[in-house]
């Protein structure tokens, strides 16, 4: 860690405060927050270059049974603090991150009763903010229950915004919506929107821990309250002092782009506690598992049983050959038999069937330098998996399996929990009861040396700061809704939309790369892009842990395409984004973090364009191969999606490339720099 300026300042004041407006602002003064109490209620509101983004905003909590922090305040002192530090990423999209920022902490007290003390902290940065309370210990707190949190964001006008709803049934896994404000009522966060004057606004939260998550409610016009998931009793959250909330937070650009590339969100979060984590290694991987989508295999055993001895082999040699890291192989252990959705306490996560010999692939993989990818299917049965968490964490980490892909399948408030009285109660997956048990499989996995990548997931908050063997999650609609999806799979605008929503929150295991893009006994679906444009996702779609999801024999079958997926890595030195716009089109370039090559992802939707890449972020002075997967001259994703060409240039910092791209296409490139034989052989 690389630690720049760190420096602190303290001011405190008395209680002569109560009437004043407290103000910070941004180390660069871009952003600025005022807070302060009107008749006993306290409010801030932001402006960014002095022109307001969120009007006076109320806060507060509802308690039960006890005296809410909701009125009747006073200021009765504050402290300031600047923060400067880069800090470095074990692994990520980028390697150093600088966490800059002004903190303005207020404590605010009510005149009497319990509890009567609140704080909140307010950290200002140049690309936005984040806020947190905190119910401190005082006389007579210990236990308390929060039934609602009072936190407002009124936003100045009807915004366009790109969003999904909240409490839905399929949790994050709806196609995003472009509407104003006023027809977006209860959403998910990242909420992201765009205002008529050109300011790009991202909602989130960082640090969710063993509290509830937060969707935003429209109460009037413009204005959202924190809407908090909560438990099947009607209480938001179950608390203990000392209480710390997430941050809430909100990213601010004048470009789309620069929402992709602010840092906020990990920065909020604490460093790293797992220490050494050289253990933690991102990495592509393979598996048995689109051909289950497809209806080829099938999860449970039987005539189509994917997960047999023999085909796991065959993968295993596969990933070997071809340098991939690891090999998922699903439905290889007891409980996938008739409803797995209903019946997910049949789960044996430890023993495997008949017709899979876990322990002779584990040691195979091993000797083939790859390994196993254990699938953890829950079907939201999570009290059975937290029972045999530990045993079946050992046992992976005894076999050499080092990471673990789960699952949580089940629809709406779905999450059995038995409560204190032995009656079974229904929970939502965003809930503080299911927030908890996915921190539980984090840090048991952790305990285990294993990587976890979690699908039905809660949203990231940045925890694989703090955590970095969290890696990758789903959460939004993934390549799989291709494969059935009843709207006939994702339309090209998807994955122009994902990166400035779903992927602000963190990494996602999109699972890319189907080279078959069209299905024979699927006529309805599709994978709808080109094949150039399933490349150019490896860069556009951030995840440590990166998938070549179609079935191998597909690869095999295409050596020329599939040669830029065996090229591409997982970690990177540093991310740019050269083109942005929401829904539209997308231009990033990733440095790798282990070597001088650049790689270049551009996509755009339904519509084709040229896009200009000036290769500026090149090293001055130094030729450069670009190994071009671009569409081809006849490409369309929905007449000609096969249509690629693959072609070398000689390329210095000096240029700009026009990228064509065709309708539903994409554009991606490797830049390596070159030998003296390459100069020669391109010249
Ligand atoms: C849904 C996951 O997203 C998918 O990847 C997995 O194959 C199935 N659940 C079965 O676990």
């Amino acid at each position: 860690m690389r630690k720049t300026i760190l420096l602190l300042m303290f001011v405190s004041f008395s209680f002569s405060l109560s009437a004043q407006t407290l103000e910070v602002a941004s180390p660069g003064n871009i952003v600025q927050l005022s807070f302060y109490i009107r008749d006993g209620v306290p409010y801030y509101s932001i402006k960014r270059f002095g022109r307001e983004v969120i009007k006076p905003s109320r806060m507060g909590f509802i308690l039960k049974d006890m005296q809410s922090l909701d009125k009747d305040f006073r200021i009765t002192s504050s402290a300031r603090n600047h923060f400067d530090e880069t800090w470095t990423q074990p692994w990520g999209e980028k390697k150093d991150i600088r966490n800059n920022y002004n903190e303005l902490t207020v404590k605010l007290e009510r005149p009497s009763g319990t509890p009567s003390k609140m704080n909140i902290t307010f950290r200002l940065y140049d690309d936005g903010l984040g806020f947190r309370y905190e119910i401190p210990e005082q006389e007579g707190l210990k236990k308390f229950e929060v039934m609602d949190e009072l936190t407002e964001f009124a936003f100045t006008d009807d915004h366009m915004a790109w969003w999904i709803g909240a409490f839905w049934p399929n949790r994050y896994e709806y196609l995003y919506r472009h509407t104003p404000l006023s027809k977006a009522d209860t959403v998910q966060t990242p909420f992201t929107m765009e205002t008529s004057d050109g300011l790009f606004i991202s909602m989130h939260e960082a640090a969710l821990m063993d509290y509830p998550s937060m969707a935003l409610k429209r109460t009037e016009s413009f204005t959202y309250k924190a809407e908090l998931y909560p438990w099947s009793d009607g209480t938001r959250v179950k608390a203990e002092v000392s209480l710390k909330t997430p941050w809430r937070t909100m990213q601010l650009s004048d470009d789309a782009g620069g929402l992709i590339t602010s840092y906020l969100i990990l920065n909020l979060n604490e460093p790293n506690k797992l220490g050494d984590v050289s253990w933690v290694q991102p990495g592509k991987y393979v598996g048995i598992w689109w051909a289950m989508h497809l209806g080829y295999y099938t999860w449970n055993p039987g005539p189509k049983h994917g997960a047999t001895t023999e085909n796991t082999r065959r993968y295993i040699d596969f990933a070997s050959k071809y340098g991939f890291r690891g090999v998922l192989v699903e439905g290889w252990n007891l409980g996938w038999d008739g409803d797995w959705v209903k019946n997910g306490d049949q789960f044996n996560f430890s023993t495997p069937y008949p017709d899979y010999d876990f322990k002779g692939l584990a040691d195979y993989a091993k000797q083939k330098g790859v390994y196993l990818i254990g699938h953890n299917e829950t079907g939201g049965a999570i009290m059975n998996y937290e029972r045999q968490l530990t045993d079946a964490f050992s046992l992976y980490e005894k076999l050499g399996i080092k990471a673990i892909k789960t699952g949580y399948v089940n629809w709406g408030r779905s999450i059995k929990r038995i409560d204190e009285e032995g009656n079974a109660q229904l929970e939502w997956h965003h809930g503080q009861y299911t927030v908890r048990h996915y921190q539980k499989v984090v840090e048991e996995a952790a305990k285990h040396h294993i990587m976890v990548d979690v699908h039905e997931p809660i949203k990231d908050t940045g925890l694989r700061r703090t955590f970095p063997n969290m890696m990758s999650r789903e959460g939004a609609r993934g390549e799989e809704y291709d494969a059935w999806g009843s709207e006939g799979g994702n339309p090209p605008e998807h994955t122009t939309i994902l990166p400035f929503t779903r992927l602000l929150s963190g990494p996602m295991d999109f699972t890319p790369g189907i080279f078959a893009l069209t299905f024979k006994d699927r006529p309805a679906n599709r994978v709808n892009t080109t094949l150039a444009r399933q490349l150019a996702h490896y860069v556009t779609i951030y995840s440590p842990l990166h998938m070549a999801a179609d079935m191998i024999e597909n690869y095999e079958a295409n050596p020329k395409p599939f040669k830029f997926i065996q090229d591409v890595p997982t970690d990177w030195q540093d991310t740019r984004v050269l083109n942005a716009s929401i829904g539209n089109y997308l231009t990033i370039v990733r440095q790798d973090r282990n070597s001088r090559d650049w790689y270049l992802g551009s996509i755009t939707d339904e519509q084709g364009r040229i896009l200009e890449a000036p290769l500026g972020f090149l090293e001055a002075g130094e030729k450069y191969v670009a190994e071009i997967y671009c569409d081809g001259q006849n490409a369309d994703w929905r007449t000609n999606p096969y249509d690629i060409e693959i072609t070398e240039m000689l390329v210095d910092n000096s240029m700009t490339l026009s990228l064509r791209l065709a309708a539903g296409g994409g554009e991606a490139i490797r830049f390596r720099p070159a030998t003296e034989e390459d100069v020669k052989r391109l010249k």
